[in-house]
């Protein structure tokens, strides 16, 4: 079996970073799941002591440091955290960080803040946060944003994870609509790196494995790709692997994640190699 890794897959620089402040920093809590990758939370409890915990309330006198997470966190929550008696070690990416920034600085000069996002992620409920007005609008669409009357001093900016080309839809009807329309491009590119290089291997491979949480929604979208183009299977660890699924096929590809560590990849290939 010949076994192909894609061009670019696994963790993101947020990630990444995320990921080395947790294993220097030994004996904290993350707030919430550092990464969707249940391995990875394990490995960290168990080498580094890095445990989670849900909520804030949750904070006890035995707790002594807390890592925010790559999405960031609402801003009164992390005021809330300040005022305990923990030290606050920030892993917020600093592509979600820069989103946050602009809309405090432009909320203050009185600009309408248009943000191309789910209003439900945590990314954008902390980067909302952070607007000193309320006139703070959250669309998924064009549709959306034509019930909203906005006034015309405008910013807008997008979710790190969204396509550039829907994007350029909102900023599209907001230019031609209004009179002053200040437009960030807060996209990060890592997710489509991963996207772009698991399309081109699935075109040239008999099957895909796709590694990563079941409950992570990137790695769900890299199988959705990857099933397109060839057989593919989406696992969390090797156990998930059938021998039988290799039968009459010559070449495997192999992407994971952005919350999948290099380890689990190696070991998975590994296991790919033994059983074929
Ligand atoms: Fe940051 Fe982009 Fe990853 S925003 S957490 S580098 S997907």
């Amino acid at each position: 079996m010949l076994i192909k890794k894609a061009k670019s897959y696994g963790f993101c620089f947020g990630v990444k970073r995320a990921v080395e402040i947790a294993e220097n920093s030994k004996n904290a809590v993350t707030l919430g799941p550092l990464i969707h990758n249940p391995l990875e939370i394990e490995r960290l409890a168990k080498n580094y002591n890095v445990k989670y915990i849900n909520s804030i309330d949750e904070i006890d006198d035995n707790i002594k440091r807390v890592i925010v997470r790559t999405h960031g966190i609402p801003k009164d929550k992390l005021e809330k955290l300040k005022q305990k008696n923990v030290e606050v070690i920030d892993a917020t990416c600093p592509f979600v960080k820069k989103p946050q920034e602009i809309v405090e600085e432009m909320s203050k000069e009185g600009y309408d803040v248009v943000i191309y996002g789910d209003k439900s992620h945590p990314e954008i409920q902390g980067v909302m946060s952070y607007s000193v007005h309320d006139r703070v609008f959250v669309v998924l669409s064009v549709e959306e944003l034509k019930n909203i009357k906005l006034k015309d001093k405008i910013i807008t900016i997008a979710q790190t994870t969204r396509k550039i080309q829907d994007y350029l839809n909102i900023v599209n009807f907001l230019i031609k609509n209004y009179k002053e329309v200040r437009v960030f491009n807060t996209i990060c590119n890592a997710t489509f790196e991963n996207q772009d290089a698991v399309k081109e291997l699935s075109m040239e491979v008999d099957i895909m494995i796709i590694i990563g949480g079941k409950n992570s929604s990137n790695t769900k979208q890299l199988y959705n790709i990857a099933k397109e183009y060839a057989e593919s299977y989406l696992i969390e660890n090797e156990n998930e692997i059938d021998p039988k699924w290799f039968i009459n096929k010559k070449t495997c590809g192999v992407s994971a994640g952005a919350s999948t560590p290099e380890w689990l990849v190696e070991k998975i290939i590994s296991k790919i190699k033994d059983v074929t």
